[in-house]
This record gives structure tokens, C-alpha cells and sequence, in this order.
């Protein structure tokens, strides 16, 4: 038995007892508390529509009642239009705490006409430090576009509109935490990083162009909800799912054509050695 259909095995078993939630329609009040910047949350429609804005005085963010064990969590997002140097609109998961475990992704924002950046990060106990970033094949404001984090034992998987670009394995075996234990919460949010976000920090943002408002709307967790004992499953299939065939050819046509960091080709910052991972398939 290879040792990734073990781990598919013990966690058949743990899930054993856990009650099945089906997935619910998207409704940012039920779901959601506004944990920063209050007044630049808005939330419309009937609960179906979030704009979190950023002036000079704050931006926002908001987390999710629920935590997570395991899960794909879905979040369709249209991003702030025209300058939106030094700004930064994020979905990400984050177990809170020293040695939290995180998966980001991160909008930093540009000037007018130029292209924003998608920033990937994974946190494993807490330790980061394994950045990729991509341009887009579209432009993200003129639209939603759907960006998932799919988490199991397996592997973590970053999607945008359903396509992959970014696998992290669970590599424990070889010595690479991976986060597993840890219950997670989705969050979103937009902020102000104009020390670093946009042309490496070169450009600051245009305070003239304020308010910058991002639009969220139908987040969807097919998730294991954390119960306090053992997590609660919806539907199941992603608790196995990794890249197909297919699925592996796409997310190498991203990275031929749309990568543009990889820690783990950054031989000025890892000149002592790459982290592990780093020589192992992903
Ligand atoms: C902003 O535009 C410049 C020029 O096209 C580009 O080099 C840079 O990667 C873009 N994105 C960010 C976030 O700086």
C-alpha cells in the first residue's frame, strides 16, 4: 500500500463517527463576523454580497464562524478597478496562534493598466517563507472570478476559476511539517501594504483614489466543520482528491507562462540550501 492510500485510510476511520452538513447557500451575515474596520464593511443583497474597503483610516477584515478541518473553500472575488497601488485584497485560512498554519492568497495591487500580482503563501507550524506569485490570464477587476483552497492529508491545492496553479504535497515523510492538526477559519480582507505590495514597494498608494473597494461574494466551504471532538463533513470526495493527469498539465502551462516568483528557484535567498520540499516533485 502506498503510503498516501494509508493516509487516506486513517482518516476514513477518524471521520467514522462525524455527522454529514450539506453545503448552504452563501450568506456573509451568518457566516461571517467583521473583525476590523467595521464601517468598511458592507454587507448587501440579502447577506450574498461583501465590499470591504480601505481609506486612510482602515481597511477591513472579516473571518468566518466556522473553523475548519479539511476542506475546499471557494470565495468568488472581483478586485479593486484602476490604481490600486499598494493595496493588498486577500482570501485566505489561518489557524490563529505562534504556530499557526495558513494558506493565502493575496492580490497586490498596481497602478492603472498594470498587471496585479497573485501572492501564494503556505504557513506549516508556523513557519511561511514558501512564496510563489503569478500574473493573472485575465483581468481580476473586470469580473468575479472563483479562487478555492482545496486542503486534505494529501496535499493542499490552490485553484483559480477551477484551473491549478499551485500544489503543496504533504511531504512530512521527507521531514516538511504540513499542516494537519490545526482547525482553520477563512478570512478576507483588504489593507494598506504600500511598504512592499506594488513594484516592490516603489509606488505608494494614491490616497486621492480612496476609497478602494473589493467585492466578495458566494463563498462556498465543502468543508469538515470543527466541532470541538471531531470535525462535521459535507461531501467528502476532495478528502482524496489530488492532480490528475490533466490537471498537471494545466498547472504546468500556468507556471511556464504565468509564474513569476518561486522560492524555491530563489537561489540568492537559499544560498545555503533550499528547503527540502524544494527538491521533492510538487
Ligand atoms: C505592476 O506593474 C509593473 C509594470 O508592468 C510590473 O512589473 C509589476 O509586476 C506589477 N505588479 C505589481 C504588484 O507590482
Amino acid at each position: 500500500m502506498s503510503s498516501s492510500s494509508f493516509l487516506c485510510l486513517a482518516f476514513t476511520l477518524i471521520l467514522g463517527g462525524s455527522i454529514v452538513v450539506g453545503v448552504r447557500g452563501n450568506d456573509f451575515t451568518r457566516d461571517f463576523d467583521v473583525v476590523w474596520g467595521r464601517e468598511n464593511a458592507r454587507i448587501l443583497d440579502g447577506g450574498r454580497l461583501l465590499e470591504l474597503s480601505l481609506d486612510q483610516r482602515s481597511g477591513s477584515r472579516i473571518e468566518s464562524k466556522n473553523r475548519f478541518l479539511f476542506g475546499r473553500v471557494d470565495l468568488q472575488i472581483k478586485l479593486v478597478a484602476g490604481g490600486s497601488a499598494g493595496t493588498i485584497t486577500s482570501f485566505y485560512i489561518c489557524s490563529g496562534g505562534a504556530t499557526h498554519d495558513e494558506v493565502d492568497f493575496e492580490f497586490l495591487g498596481n497602478v492603472s493598466g498594470e498587471p496585479y500580482i497573485l501572492h501564494t503563501n503556505i504557513f506549516s507550524h508556523g513557519k511561511g517563507g514558501k512564496e510563489q506569485q503569478f500574473y493573472l490570464w485575465f483581468d481580476p477587476t473586470q469580473d468575479f472570478h472563483t479562487y478555492s483552497i482545496l486542503w486534505n492529508p494529501l496535499n493542499i491545492i490552490l485553484f483559480v476559476d477551477d484551473t491549478p496553479i499551485r500544489v503543496f504535497k504533504n511531504y512530512e515523510a521527507y521531514g516538511v511539517p504540513f499542516p494537519k492538526n490545526q482547525p482553520v477559519r477563512a478570512f478576507a480582507s483588504i489593507w494598506d501594504a504600500d511598504d512592499w505590495a506594488t513594484q516592490g514597494g516603489r509606488i505608494k498608494t494614491d490616497w486621492s483614489k480612496a476609497p478602494f473597494v473589493a467585492s466578495y461574494r458566494n463563498f462556498r466551504a465543502n468543508a469538515c466543520v470543527w466541532t470541538g471532538d471531531y470535525p462535521a463533513c459535507g461531501d467528502t470526495k476532495w478528502m482524496q482528491q489530488e492532480l490528475d493527469w490533466w490537471s498537471w498539465m494545466t498547472l504546468s502551462w500556468v507556471r511556464m507562462n504565468y509564474l513569476l516568483y518561486d522560492y524555491c528557484t530563489d537561489t540568492k535567498r537559499f544560498g545555503y540550501g533550499f528547503p527540502p520540499e524544494c527538491a521533492l516533485p510538487n
